[in-house]
């Protein structure tokens, strides 16, 4: 077989090893990994990338974003291309987005509409959850679905007004039929009933007006999203089907995951990356409201605790759900905390910031942040081995880091579409210097060099376990 590049001298890294080697792609796929491929018979012709003094690693996946997605009453400002552009500059070279039906629709047409918006832009792969928005309709829709290539459903637990909130019956039903068919079942876990009542004890001028945007924290106390992780549990439990809690954010949580986990529960975790460094402090600030998310930041020790379950293995994955809006998006709030946009840009940012504030800061090592990046995001949702690793077989999904170059975040020199960023001023090492997406070199030189409609939809099989 005739590579068409090889990567030589770097350090290649997967979760359980490093390794120095080099590692040659034919087509779209990694050919082999070994010493002195450069000087083997399939090199003649090879383009040759020098890697040495740099680690390469697997793309990373993030699991939760959401590109052009409807939402509080406007539309999260990146899309396919921009969304997937900041994802190939961050080293991300696979994106799993939420497909969100209206009631009155099916799955499969809401899927439809999905791959309307991501062919023909997508610049690096991606496939879709779908959320249940209508448990009566879309429930029994759920095995067609999974035998489809989608194993993966979401339900909110929160979110009445926007026509999606799922009740205790919904998540239950949700879990029997993930089982019977081979999926799982993903879960924004947020106590909806807790929360409506505090938005409305604040709900009034004088507290808007004395609190602003610190409402936005002061109405979702830590608890809101511990007791649903934990009713979310209760039911994984009952029905033994396996409950993924998507965006954790609180120490507690983490607890009861923990603790579900050592009883033998089906449930795994995931956590974001804002909620690793950044906390709910930033609401202070005059402009804290451009920090709203959904669950929002929390507090340092809720970060130490994340931090701490991502090295027990108690959290799996580390993903974005980006949702970025501009600022004049989330000026829509004009001081009523509840119409803020809600969401963040961070696919350009995830791998930067994982790597130097877990990895530069001592906090995990590169294979670990490999697993919670990458190899743990594919094997988890179906897409292992093809993606997640680095061996022969493999899509050559390759991101290469400079282990000390730092950039200094600045949005205005991003993919990203917003005039502002989370991570304003933060001088990061970790973004790509090198870029391939199945075998395709999308960034170089830590510049965009892909085109649009090189993503490719990924068909899932079967939820495997970290
Ligand atoms: O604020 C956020 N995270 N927006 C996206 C919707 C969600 O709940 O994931
Ligand atoms: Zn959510
Ligand atoms: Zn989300």
């Amino acid at each position: 077989m005739k590579f068409d590049t090889i990567i030589t001298g770097g350090t290649v890294v997967s979760a359980e090893r490093t390794v120095k080697a080099d590692v040659a792609i034919a087509g779209e796929r990694i050919a082999a990994v070994g010493k002195g491929l450069a000087r083997s018979g399939e090199a003649a012709g090879a383009r040759i990338v020098d890697a040495a003094g740099k680690y390469v690693l697997p793309g990373a996946i993030d699991v939760h974003v959401h590109l052009e997605m409807p939402f509080c009453g406007t539309v999260s400002s990146d899309d396919y291309d921009s969304g997937t552009r900041a994802a190939a500059r961050g080293g991300v070279t696979t994106v799993l987005d939420f497909v969100i039906p209206h009631r009155d629709e099916s799955l499969a047409s809401a899927v439809d509409r999905w791959h309307a918006k991501a062919e023909g832009k997508a610049c690096v792969d991606y496939g879709f959850h779908v959320c249940i928005t209508n448990p009566a309709r879309h429930i029994p829709e759920i095995p067609a679905l999974i035998a489809s290539g989608i194993p993966t459903v979401k339900e909110f637990m929160i979110y009445a007004s926007q026509g999606w909130q799922a009740d205790d019956a919904a998540i239950f039903r949700a879990l029997e039929v993930t089982r019977e068919h081979g999926g799982m079942l993903l879960v924004h876990a947020e106590s909806a009933g807790v929360l409506d009542a505090l938005i409305e004890r604040y709900h009034n001028p004088a507290d808007m007006k004395k609190y602003g945007a610190r409402l936005h924290t002061m109405t979702r106390p830590n608890f809101v999203e511990a007791e649903a992780i934990q009713r979310a549990i209760t039911w994984a439990e009952a029905t033994g089907g396996r409950l993924y809690i998507v965006h954790m954010s609180t120490g507690q949580g983490t607890d009861i995951v923990a603790a579900a986990r050592r009883r033998g529960v089906d449930v795994l975790a995931e956590t974001c990356a804002q909620y690793l460094v950044l906390d709910d402090s930033l609401f202070g600030r005059k402009d804290g409201h451009l920090y709203a998310t959904c669950p929002q930041l929390k507090k340092p020790a809720d970060q130490e605790r994340l931090w701490r379950g991502l090295a027990r293995g108690e959290v799996s994955v580390i993903s974005t759900d980006t949702c970025s809006f501009t600022r004049e998006q989330k000026a829509m709030w004009q001081g009523d905390w509840t119409k803020i946009p809600m969401g963040m840009p961070g696919l350009e940012t995830l791998l930067p910031v994982v790597y130097t504030h877990g990895v530069l800061g001592a906090r995990m090592s590169i294979k670990e942040m490999v697993a919670k990046l990458s190899t743990n995001p594919a094997k988890i949702m179906g897409l292992y081995p093809r993606k997640g690793i680095i061996q022969p077989g493999s899509d050559a999904d390759i991101a290469i880091i400079e282990p000390e170059h730092r950039v200094k975040v600045d949005y205005r020199r991003m993919e990203t579409n917003t005039d502002w960023n989370p991570f304003q001023g933060w001088s990061l090492a970790g973004f790509a210097e090198k870029t391939f997406s199945r075998g395709q070199l999308v960034v170089d030189g830590y510049r965009f060099v892909g085109r649009n409609g090189w993503g490719k939809y990924q068909k899932r099989g079967t939820p495997g376990r970290p």
